[in-house]
Formats: C-alpha cells, sequence, structure tokens
C-alpha cells in the first residue's frame, strides 16, 4: 500500500506539458492530459534523460534526448511492451497532487 505524499499544486500543471518534482529523493515526471494527471519516472531508461522534459503528445512523451517514447499512462513504450519506466499512483486533493510512493 502506498504512502501518498504531496507532490505539487494542481493549479501549477500546464496541460499537455511535463513539470518536474522531487519526492522523498526521487523524481518524478507529472503530466497533466486532458485533466487527468499521470505521474512516472523522470529518468528515461536509455541514456537517463529528462522525460518531464519531453514533448508530450496525447498520452505519449518523447525523451528530448533521443527520442524513445513512453505513455505516461502505462509507462511503456507503445511499439513494445518490453521497455518502460515506473508510473506512480496520482491523488488529487483539493489543489494537491499526491504521488504514492
Ligand atoms: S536518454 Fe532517452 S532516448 Fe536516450
Amino acid at each position: 500500500m502506498p504512502r501518498f505524499v504531496p507532490a505539487a499544486k494542481l493549479s501549477h500543471l500546464e496541460e499537455g506539458k511535463g513539470t518536474i518534482v522531487s519526492v522523498e529523493g526521487i523524481k518524478i515526471a507529472l503530466f497533466l492530459c486532458e485533466g487527468t494527471v499521470f505521474a512516472i519516472k523522470n529518468q528515461c531508461p536509455h541514456m537517463g534523460g529528462d522525460l518531464g522534459e519531453g514533448l508530450l503528445t496525447g498520452e505519449v512523451v518523447r525523451c528530448p534526448w533521443h527520442g524513445w517514447r513512453f505513455s505516461v499512462r502505462t509507462g511503456m513504450m507503445p511499439e513494445t511492451d518490453v521497455v518502460g519506466v515506473r508510473t506512480y499512483e496520482v491523488k488529487i486533493d483539493g489543489d494537491d497532487v499526491l504521488i504514492g510512493v
């Protein structure tokens, strides 16, 4: 059972853009997609690019370094279900975005 920790303010997130936060020393990328917040590990499994700085198209973010793509909903690459990044549970409490760690 995850513990939910405040990570950001919902009103500070931009639709269709990533935001990198640090939760207990872990960098997490938050994405607001059509009103839903998704959270994935910020570090790309290829060579460590910041996924939170990647271009978001729908629910897929493209790593800014070499272009690997990940679903922000599942953490998996759309092309394969073998490579992916960790996802985190998200809860919204008023304006607080809580991440399950
Ligand atoms: S570091 Fe992300 S694709 Fe290379």
